[in-house]
């Protein structure tokens, strides 16, 4: 298949490569274009075809579900079934956050086909921000279904680039927006009406809107144990997706835990002895050598962190004869919580404690 890259820079003036791109769409074949998150790759929702092609053209397997994508909040109403104080919470959350990067899960209505859905009664719905997703999803005039842009395995594309090293030849067309803004997927909640009639939020991915903003509009905001933590083998996460290891480099990855002091001076001592990459902070830049240096962004601005690191890590991975990856394992807090989910599985939970024998932990 011939990919067609196509590069917006001014939206007015690309529409009729927009309305082509929606064509596309409407014709069952596959358009990656740029959201506020990641790239997505997407496809006609409504057409179990197209569920289909994305699944092959990604290696993805057919039971992890895709998200719709909507052109304005309200029309997760045309698509899914909810009871009223679930669609009451809903709505709540997209006066709140949307556009933007919150995925909601709620019914399906059987005008989102099975595929679409990896056999499950639910669908995720995201109504995205960034104008080149909106303005294809209203040309297309359908729910436009879109997991991120990359092969299975290989960290989320947040720049036309990465699209094209995984896609070229699997797609009709990519839309290149330049670099995506946050960089992390969006965040995914599902909202459950408990027994007492009220409807209550379980965060299945962290993402862009964070706990703390959430619970601005919900009292009752649970967390779902496998965006922390690693499942026990028997155990099936709420998202079909957490079960797979994703943003995988191909050397290991490992997270360092420690006094800042500490994880200096080892990953100093590892420079010297191996052949690593280490994303660190831009404060360390001075103290450490060059080779394999892949900073990250200021210790403590979260944004830029996000913003940078899967691109990061594709870096690494494209770096000759790395041994090992070091980073930082990311505090729990605010968007970092996010920034752990993705790298916690990335390094296969692998980390190091420094300064206190340097036992690795689970
Ligand atoms: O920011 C994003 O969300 C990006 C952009 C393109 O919108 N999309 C994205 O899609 O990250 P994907 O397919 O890479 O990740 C979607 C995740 C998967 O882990 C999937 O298992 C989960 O959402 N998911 C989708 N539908 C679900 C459902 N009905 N119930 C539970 N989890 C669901
Ligand atoms: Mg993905």
């Amino acid at each position: 298949m011939q990919t067609e890259l196509i590069r917006i820079q001014d939206l007015h003036a690309s529409m009729p490569h927009i309305v082509r791109a929606a064509e596309v769409i409407r014709s069952g074949g596959l358009v990656v274009f740029p959201t506020e998150t990641v790239y997505g790759l997407g496809g006609d929702g409504t057409n179990a075809e197209a569920a289909k092609k994305i699944y092959a053209a990604k290696g993805r397997p057919s039971d992890n579900p895709l998200i719709i994508h909507v052109a304005t909040p309200e029309d997760a109403a045309r698509y899914t079934c909810a009871e009223p104080a679930a669609y009451a919470l809903y709505l709540r959350l997209a006066k709140a956050f949307m556009p933007g990067p919150l995925t909601v899960i709620l019914p399906r209505q059987d005008n989102i086909p099975l595929s679409t859905t990896g056999g499950l009664d639910t669908v995720a719905v995201r109504c995205p921000s960034h104008p080149v997703a909106h303005a294809l999803i209203e040309a297309a005039g359908v729910p436009i279904a879109a997991p991120s842009a990359n092969l299975s395995g290989k960290p989320s594309p947040t720049s036309a680039n990465h699209v094209a090293t995984d896609l070229d030849g699997r797609v009709d067309m990519i839309l290149d927006g330049g670099e995506c803004d946050i960089g992390l997927e969006s965040t995914i909640v599902k909202i459950d009406v408990a027994e007492d009639g009220e409807a209550y939020l379980t965060l299945l991915r962290p993402g862009g809107i964070t706990c703390d903003a959430l619970s601005c509009v919900c009292d009752r905001v649970e967390v779902a144990p496998a965006v922390s933590e690693q499942l026990g083998k028997d155990e099936r996460p709420l998202s079909p997706g957490m079960k797979y290891r994703h943003y995988a480099p191909s050397a290991p990855l490992v997270l360092l835990r420690g006094e800042d002091a500490d994880v200096l001076a080892f990953l100093q001592e590892q420079q010297a002895t191996s052949a690593c990459a280490i994303l660190c902070y831009d404060e360390e830049v001075a103290e450490l050598r060059p080779e394999g240096l892949l900073p990250v962004g200021g210790r403590a601005d979260l944004s830029t962190q996000a913003h940078r690191l899967f691109a990061r890590l594709r870096e690494a991975d494209g770096m000759n004869a790395v041994e090992l990856i070091y980073a930082h394992l990311p505090d729990k807090s605010g968007l970092g919580l996010a920034l752990y989910n993705r790298m916690i599985r990335a390094a296969a939970h692998t980390v190091l404690s420094i300064g206190t024998g340097g036992i690795p932990e689970e």
